[in-house]
C-alpha cells in the first residue's frame, strides 16, 4: 500500500490498528484465481455481491455432505445436528453484531425480505380487528395521519416496501434529503421527524455513494417523537464493526451474500420486546404455538417470523463467514477498505472529465465509489472494463431516486472488499482511461 493518509477524526491510531496481508486473504478466495478476458480477474463489484472464501464453500458442503435434515422438528440424530448448526449460525450472528440475545436474530431471505417483514409487521397490525393477535402493539398500528420517514439515498428495497405499507394503511411517506457533497440533509430534521412519525427508516451506509451515515442526532430525534428507527445495514455490517447496542436502532437488516455468505440468508435484528410485540408476517409450520380450525396462537421469536422450512445450509454458511471474518477482524477490515478508499479518490482525481458522486474524503464514507466518465454512457464504461477484466456494476443501482438527485440516468460503481488491492484500482484507472480514447 503506497498512499500515505491522514488519520480521520474517530479512526483508531495508525500503530493500533490491526493489519492483515491481503495476498493471503485472496488465496482463500478461489474465484480470484480467474481470467476474464485474458485478463486476470480485477473483481470490484463486492456492493453488488461478495466472493465467498474456501472456509465457507467447505461448510456448504460438508452440510449437505454429513449434516442435511431439517430443523427444529426431528428428534433424530441428523435433525439435532442440523438443528444444532442453524442455532449455531444464529448465536454467532448474534455475536458478530454485539446483540443482547441470540433471539433477536432473524433469519430471512435477504435484507429486501427483513425490510419487508417489519413493514407487513405494521401493516398486519394496522389492518387485523383490535384485539387479534395482530393488532396487539399499538407502536405498530399505523393509519392517515402518520408519517414514515425515509431518504432519497435509500435503495429501493428500503422505498418500495414503505411506499406500499403507506398506500395500504393512509399513512404518508417522508423523507430526508442528500446534499449536493452525497450527504444526508438533516437540516430539517426536527421538521420531518415529529410525533407524526411511526418509523424513520435509514441506509446505514448508501450502497451507490458511499456515505456512512452518522446516526445518533437522528437516534435522539427517534426517541424524542416515540418514533422506531430501522438502519438498513446491508452495505456496512460487511464492512465495519457493528454494535447494535451501541447504535441503539430498533431494528437493523442485512444480507449473506455481500460479507463473504452465501445468497438466499439474510437478517433482521430487532429488539427483544419488539420483536416480542410483532404479529406474525408469514403463517406456516414453524412458527406457532398451537393450531386449531378454530385459530392459532405463535411462537416466540424468532421462530413467529421463521415459517416453513428455513435456508438451513445458508445460514451455516453465514455462520462460517462470520467465523471467517472475525477471525480477520472487523476493525481490519475497515481499516484495509480505508486505505484503499483514500488510494481510489486519489487515483480517480488523475482521470481527466471524471466526476465522483458522494464523499470525495475518506471520511465518513465506505469503499463504494460512483462517478460518471465525461457523458460516456455508463454501460459503454462497463464494456471497455469487462474487456479488461474489470468488473464494475453499472445502471441506477436500484437507487434511482439518487440517480435522478445528481441529475443522471446511470452511474458506474466501483466497490471494494477485504481482498481487493491498491494494483486492481490502478487497474480500473487504466481502464477508464482506455474508455476515454475508445469514446473520445
Ligand atoms: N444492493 C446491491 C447493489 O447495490 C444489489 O449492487
Amino acid at each position: 500500500m503506497s498512499s500515505t493518509i491522514a488519520i480521520p477524526p474517530g479512526m483508531p491510531q495508525y500503530d493500533d490498528v490491526p493489519r492483515f496481508d491481503v495476498e493471503r486473504i485472496r488465496a482463500d478466495f478461489p474465484i480470484l484465481e480467474r481470467e476474464i478476458n485474458g485478463h486476470p480477474l480485477v473483481y470490484l463489484d463486492s456492493a453488488n455481491t461478495s466472493h465467498k472464501p474456501r472456509q465457507v464453500i467447505d461448510a456448504l458442503r460438508e452440510h449437505y455432505e454429513r449434516h442435511n435434515a431439517n430443523v427444529s422438528r426431528s428428534v433424530h440424530t441428523l435433525g439435532t445436528e442440523a438443528t444444532e448448526a442453524y442455532e449455531a449460525a444464529r448465536a454467532k450472528v448474534a455475536a458478530f453484531i454485539n446483540a443482547p440475545s441470540a433471539d433477536e436474530v432473524v433469519f430471512t431471505k435477504n435484507s429486501t425480505e427483513a425490510i419487508n417483514l417489519v413493514a407487513y409487521a405494521f401493516s398486519n397490525a394496522s389492518t387485523g380487528p383490535a384485539g387479534s393477535a395482530g393488532a396487539a402493539d399499538p407502536r405498530f398500528r399505523l393509519g392517515p395521519g402518520d408519517e414514515v420517514v425515509v431518504s432519497e439515498m435509500e435503495h429501493h428495497s428500503n422505498i418500495v416496501p414503505w411506499q406500499l405499507l403507506c398506500e395500504r394503511t393512509g399513512a404518508t411517506l417522508r423523507w430526508f434529503g442528500v446534499t449536493e457533497g452525497g450527504r444526508l440533509d438533516e437540516s430539517n430534521l426536527d421538521e420531518l421527524v415529529t410525533e407524526r412519525t411511526r418509523i424513520v427508516a435509514l441506509v446505514h451506509m448508501s450502497n451507490i455513494l458511499g456515505t456512512v451515515n452518522a446516526t445518533s442526532r437522528i437516534t435522539r430525534r427517534v426517541r424524542e417523537v416515540g418514533a422506531l428507527l430501522l438502519l438498513d445495514c446491508s452495505q456496512s455490517v460487511p464492512h465495519l464493526p457493528m454494535d447494535v447496542v451501541d447504535h441503539d436502532a430498533d431494528f437493523i437488516v442485512f444480507t449473506g451474500h455481500k460479507m463473504c455468505g452465501p445468497t438466499g440468508i439474510g437478517v433482521l435484528w430487532g429488539r427483544s420486546e419488539l420483536l416480542a410485540a410483532m404479529p406474525p408476517v408469514l403463517g406456516g409450520g414453524s412458527m406457532i404455538e398451537t393450531v386449531t380450525m378454530a385459530g392459532s396462537t405463535f411462537a416466540a421469536p424468532p421462530a413467529r417470523f421463521e415459517a416453513g422450512t428455513p435456508p438451513i445450509a445458508e445460514a451455516v454458511g453465514l455462520g462460517a463467514a462470520v467465523d471467517y471474518l472475525s477471525g480477520i477482524g472487523m476493525r481490519a477490515v475497515q481499516w484495509h477498505e480505508k486505505e484503499l478508499t483514500t488510494y481510489a479518490l486519489d487515483a480517480l482525481r488523475t482521470v481527466p472529465d471524471l466526476r465522483i458522486f458522494g464523499p470525495e474524503v475518506p471520511v465518513g464514507r465506505g469503499g463504494t465509489i460512483s462517478f460518471a466518465l465525461g457523458d460516456v454512457h455508463p454501460h459503454d464504461v462497463g464494456q471497455v472494463l469487462d474487456a479488461q477484466g474489470v468488473q464494475v456494476r453499472v445502471g441506477h443501482h436500484c437507487a434511482r431516486p439518487t440517480c435522478t438527485r445528481f441529475g443522471v440516468p446511470a452511474m458506474t460503481r466501483a466497490s471494494f472488499y477485504l481482498y481487493t488491492t491498491t494494483a486492481e484500482i490502478d487497474a480500473l484507472v487504466r481502464g477508464l482511461e482506455q474508455a476515454r480514447k475508445v469514446f473520445g
